[in-house]
């Protein structure tokens, strides 16, 4: 199948703003987007730059935008977006983070409101005297276990309108990611990750667009587990 592949591309040093690059590409049906995206960089034109990384949907290095939806371009297949010779497929950068060039877009935000609600285990008592792990139930477990399947490709947050019209929103991963160590029954820091999170720029500001759900790889239903940082929140209990 022979398709026609828009990619956005932008070079600060030489572009005063962006363009669309135009390619005819050669594809399969069960070919990813990524392949498409590769045979441009390696045969059509190497000055196109993108990220990627494990190619199997688990590094999240390669979230943009397909046909206008944020997804990772290792994991589209070509019959999922094209249909017939001569189909278009447009390929952009995530929103709401600054392009370096092409497909390429400074993470450092996203990863600052990442860092900034701890995402880490916290718990300074003392280990188990056997030696053994800090043992939980499989109830426990359970509790968290959506947050750990979290890649942190940025679909969610780049998706998410009220991030677009602040930038300073700490974004639905950074909640995910408190998620999951905030009803960790080992971990002891969740009093601080819910005061980062009930700031001003903290969860009150998901107004619940479901945006971030659809967009995210891994199928996290992350406006569900931003209900129960709120819950959390408004009761005072972590349950
Ligand atoms: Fe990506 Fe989903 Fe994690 Fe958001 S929650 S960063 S969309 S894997
Ligand atoms: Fe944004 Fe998701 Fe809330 S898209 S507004 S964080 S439900
Ligand atoms: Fe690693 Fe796509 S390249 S998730």
């Amino acid at each position: 199948m022979k398709i026609h592949l828009k990619i956005k591309r932008f070079n600060p040093e030489k572009d005063s703003k962006p363009w669309w690059g135009e390619y005819e590409v050669d594809v399969e049906p069960t070919d990813r987007v990524l392949d498409a995206l590769h045979q441009v960089k390696w045969f059509q034109d190497g000055t196109f730059n993108l990220r990627r990384s494990c190619a199997h949907g688990v590094c999240g290095s390669d979230a943009v935008r397909i046909n206008g939806q944020n997804k990772l371009a290792c994991k589209v297949l070509m019959q999922d977006v094209v249909k017939k010779d001569g189909d278009t497929i447009t390929v952009e950068p995530i929103l709401g983070l600054k392009v370096i060039k092409d497909l390429i877009v400074d993470m450092e935000p996203f990863f600052a409101h990442y860092r900034s609600v701890m995402p880490f285990f916290v718990n300074d008592e003392p280990a188990p005297a056997d030696g053994r792990e800090r043992l939980q139930s499989i109830v426990d477990r359970e509790r968290y276990d959506q947050g750990t399947k979290c890649i942190l490709c940025a679909a969610c947050t780049t998706s998410c309108p009220s991030f677009w019209s602040n930038d300073e929103y700490v974004g639905p991963a950074s909640i995910v990611q408190a998620h999951r160590f905030i009803f960790d029954s080992r971990d002891r820091a969740a009093a601080e990750r819910l005061e980062v999170l009930n700031q001003q720029m903290g969860v009150w500001r998901c107004r619940t667009a479901f945006n971030c759900t659809n967009a995210c790889p891994r199928e996290i239903p992350i406006t569900q587990l931003i209900g129960e940082v709120k819950q959390a929140l408004a009761t005072g209990e972590i349950k």
